[in-house]
């Protein structure tokens, strides 16, 4: 039987909401709630493993956990304890050297909590920060101070936690009041981060800071200065949105840059089956979920997509017919001469950093060009 060793737990709850997000999330009024959201991952046992079934899987030993939210280190000892129980349930266990990642907040955790994580496994903790400067953290509305980002990197430095930090580009009023990222990050590369996740804030219509927020060219040079500074110290740029230490790159999220399998839990969670290119969303209100089977074609642009994004290389011979693959050669060597694609070896090529930010439009090129996808 194939065996599915990667999962996913949506905990979906806040302590306040920030003003750009748009995961799926609520503010915990009570304690009720978590004993809610308990029984949906209860109620959810029985139909995941009827799924897996009716796809002749099994889920074995993980080989990585993700703890995601909304605010994961709010659910505190009392998820720890939990899940102790949860992943019976569900009849797994942790490989002994399973990468299991717990979302924080630098204003909704507490000792007691990331201690009782540790216990139950977790060694990599992923610190929600996205600027280290008091004024951007106010724009976005976060719940915490800086003050509580220097505590919690210092609480991890003196632990000597596992951690990776988001940090965010594109804030409202960065370019009026002429952000320094370069400056933010410094200060935080003291605490010795071994990743970061660096996200370009996305934003609706009607987002609050709409009319404050940088432009393109803007994003573009602060994106390219964290990326260079970031190699400078160390880190390799393995994912457009990721840095890490040689050996600290998150086996989880490339498990879904590979689109391997990933099993999944909690509102809203999505959950991917490789075999049979089965992807399932959980309703928000009821242990229940949405399927859809991708096509085979359907599967493959999605992949391309995936493997465009990471430093592994993908062969572009694997996605395009003989009759395309002078168009593709052409096109990969004017990417090559203007710094955008480099050549990994063994017919693998792979955006450059400079490449990651015209990844949609380079696909682009691709597809007015051929037809295989
Ligand atoms: C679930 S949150 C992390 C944990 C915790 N909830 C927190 O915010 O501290 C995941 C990350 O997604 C990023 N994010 C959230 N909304 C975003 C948006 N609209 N655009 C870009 N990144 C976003 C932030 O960097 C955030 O830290
Ligand atoms: S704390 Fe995290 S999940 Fe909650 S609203 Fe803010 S960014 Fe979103």
């Amino acid at each position: 039987m194939a065996i599915v060793d990667r999962l996913y737990i949506h905990f979906p709850f806040c302590r306040h909401l920030c003003n750009y997000c748009d995961f799926y999330k609520k503010v915990r009024v009570d304690s009720s709630e978590t004993l809610g959201f308990h029984k949906y991952l209860e109620n959810s046992v029985e139909p995941h493993n009827q799924l897996l079934n009716e796809n002749g899987l099994t889920m074995t030993d993980m080989a990585s956990v993700f703890i995601g939210g909304g605010t994961p280190s709010l659910w505190g000892k009392e998820g720890a304890e939990y899940l102790d129980d949860f992943f019976q349930k569900l009849n797994v266990k942790l490989r002994k050297d399973c990468e299991f990642t717990v979302e924080v907040n630098p204003g909704s955790w507490k000792e007691e909590d990331l201690m009782a994580w540790r216990k139950l496994g977790a060694n990599r903790f992923s610190l929600g920060i996205q600027s280290f400067n008091q004024t951007f953290i106010k724009h976005l509305d976060r719940v915490h101070s800086l003050e509580d980002v220097v505590d919690t990197l210092k609480f991890f430095n003196e632990r000597e936690l596992n951690f990776s930090v988001d940090f965010m580009l594109g804030l409202p009023f960065s370019e009026r009041d002429n952000r320094d990222v370069l400056e933010e990050l410094k200060e935080v590369l003291k605490y010795n981060p071994n990743h970061f996740s660096l996200y370009i804030l996305t934003t609706k219509e009607n987002y609050v800071h709409h009319n404050h927020l940088p432009t393109e060219e803007w994003i573009e040079k602060e994106y390219m200065d964290v990326s260079n500074f970031l190699k400078q110290h160390g880190y390799l740029h393995y994912e457009v949105s990721n840095f890490a230490k040689p050996g600290f790159e998150s086996t989880h999220n490339l498990a879904y840059w590979e689109s391997d399998s990933v099993a999944a839990f909690g509102p809203s969670a999505t959950g991917f089956l490789s075999s049979s290119r089965t992807r399932y969303k959980w309703r928000p209100a009821r242990a229940e979920f949405e399927i859809e089977i991708l096509t085979e074609k359907e599967f493959k642009l999605e992949q391309l997509y995936m493997k465009f994004r990471t430093n592994r290389g993908l062969n572009f011979d694997d996605f395009f017919s003989e009759a395309e693959r002078p168009i593709i050669k052409n096109l990969t060597a004017e990417w090559q001469k203007t710094g955008l694609l480099e050549s990994v070896g063994d017919g693998l090529y792979r955006l450059t950093s400079k490449g990651y930010l015209s990844m949609d439009g380079l696909l682009n090129q691709i597809f007015a060009r051929t037809k295989s996808l």
